[in-house]
């Protein structure tokens, strides 16, 4: 028998009183201590472009906190071209592309990113984050299943909440449990779909593209890589994970970027195949009825690729500096993850209010370096996450680890 009295819920009218508080409220007390001796970590206010230097607190600190891989964000010609599209267009779409917000730009824009990631076509959205959620949210049906590596980002989580499609998940990168998971269900499902990122944000490795393209080609299914972390930073050129790994134009499904990383502004793109971009462009949910990317950030990415596809020095000069970056970690017997070859080097730690204080107390040497703690990474695995530009020096790099020696060593 059913007990109404079980049934019935205590009736939440105050905000605090909410678990979402509570719960929030209880890992703010454990660094509350902490926070109150050396600063909030969060939130830090810059007021300058984010490059190998920014200025905060009216300082000029060195900067191992952003995405501007390749200094797009802040370069004269990039500006320049937002500019001349501000005055042109304003600063809004002011509507979804699909009824008013068209610009001949965003028509521009698409086709570059096509080119670039030798698709035949690209859709662009006005966010990284709520491309994934849309796109996996959205791609797969109840007939349908989706395969994903278990460190997903957040935004291809939300967007497996949202689908109806069946979800299963697979050990980081590990391929032949992929490859088992495939084989005990093909024959159960119509489309399958494997979800995986070009490069990992907590630990700055690169996916094992070529197997997952090998294990999508036997079986039939279809393959998304998220390239947030891979786009304009591995491969001579840039070019992600295609150029790394030395990918036919149609390996991968779909493409997915962030214009928010490496490209310097903010938004996501889809690319792919005319039809499936021709379906996205009519029927995508957070395409079809969000507003279209603000034309001052679309011509901003569109000089920022035409930058990139003029000369690799950008690229090639961010190289060098994970290659430094490597070799002054290793010298003083840091533990560099699963780092090596992309622009996110993070520095285990260990413990949590450990990183949280180094990174605090770093800022007094001029270095700003956000720890990432649990439960962005599991716990006993906090680490000082840099990230590497293309405009850091040798220098800043080796002052950098020497600092942190120091510290360690105090
Ligand atoms: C792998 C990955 N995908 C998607 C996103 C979301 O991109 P955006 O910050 O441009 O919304 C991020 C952001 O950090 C990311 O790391």
């Amino acid at each position: 028998m059913i007990n109404t009295t079980e049934m019935r819920k205590r009736a939440v009218t105050k905000f605090t009183d909410s678990r979402e508080w509570k719960a929030f409220h209880e890992r703010q007390m454990e660094f509350a201590e902490d926070m109150a001796k050396y600063g909030n970590p969060y939130f830090i206010a810059h007021d300058s472009v984010l490059r190998d230097t920014s200025i905060m607190n009216g300082k000029d600190i060195i900067n191992f906190g952003s995405y501007n891989y390749v200094c797009l964000s802040g370069d004269p010609e990039v500006n320049e071209a937002a500019i001349e599209a501000v005055k042109k267009y304003g600063t809004s779409a002011s509507g979804s592309r699909l009824l008013a917000g068209e610009k001949t730009i965003h028509k521009e824009l698409e086709a570059k990113i096509a080119k670039w990631k030798h698709t035949e076509d690209a859709l662009v959205l006005v966010g990284g984050h709520s491309t994934n959620v849309t796109f996996v949210g959205n791609f797969c049906n109840e007939n349908d299943l989706i395969l994903y590596d278990i460190l997903s980002h957040n935004s291809i989580s939300q967007g497996l909440k949202i689908s109806k499609a069946d979800k299963k998940r697979f050990p980081h990168n590990n391929f032949s449990r992929l490859e088992r998971l495939i084989e005990n269900n093909r024959d159960k499902y119509e489309k399958i779909l494997i979800v995986v990122e070009g490069v990992y944000s907590m630990d700055g490795d690169i996916a094992p593209i070529d197997e997952f393209v090998r294990i999508k080609k036997k079986y039939g299914c279809f393959l998304m890589v998220d390239e947030a972390h891979s786009a304009c930073v591995i491969g001579e050129n840039g070019g992600g994970v295609d150029e790394y790994f030395n990918l036919a134009p149609d390996d991968i499904d779909i493409k997915m970027g962030t214009l928010s990383k490496g490209l310097g502004t903010c938004g996501g793109y889809l690319a792919g195949s005319k039809e499936l971009i021709e379906y996205l462009r009519y029927n995508l949910p957070g395409f079809v009825f969000s507003v279209g990317l603000s034309p001052v950030l679309t011509a901003a990415v569109i000089k920022g690729i035409e930058l990139l596809e003029r000369d690799n020095t950008r690229v090639q000069k961010l190289h060098k500096n994970i290659e430094i970056f490597m070799r002054e970690a290793h010298k003083h017997g840091f533990d560099t993850c699963l780092a090596g070859e992309t622009a996110i080097t993070p520095i285990m730690i260990g413990d949590d209010e450990l990183a949280f204080r180094l990174s605090m107390v770093m800022q007094e040497d001029g270095i700003f370096v956000p720890p990432a703690l649990y439960p962005a990474v599991p716990r006993g695995k906090a680490r000082l996450r840099y990230c590497l530009n293309s405009d850091h020096t040798e220098e800043q790099i080796v002052y950098a680890m020497e600092v942190l020696k120091r510290r360690l060593t105090r």
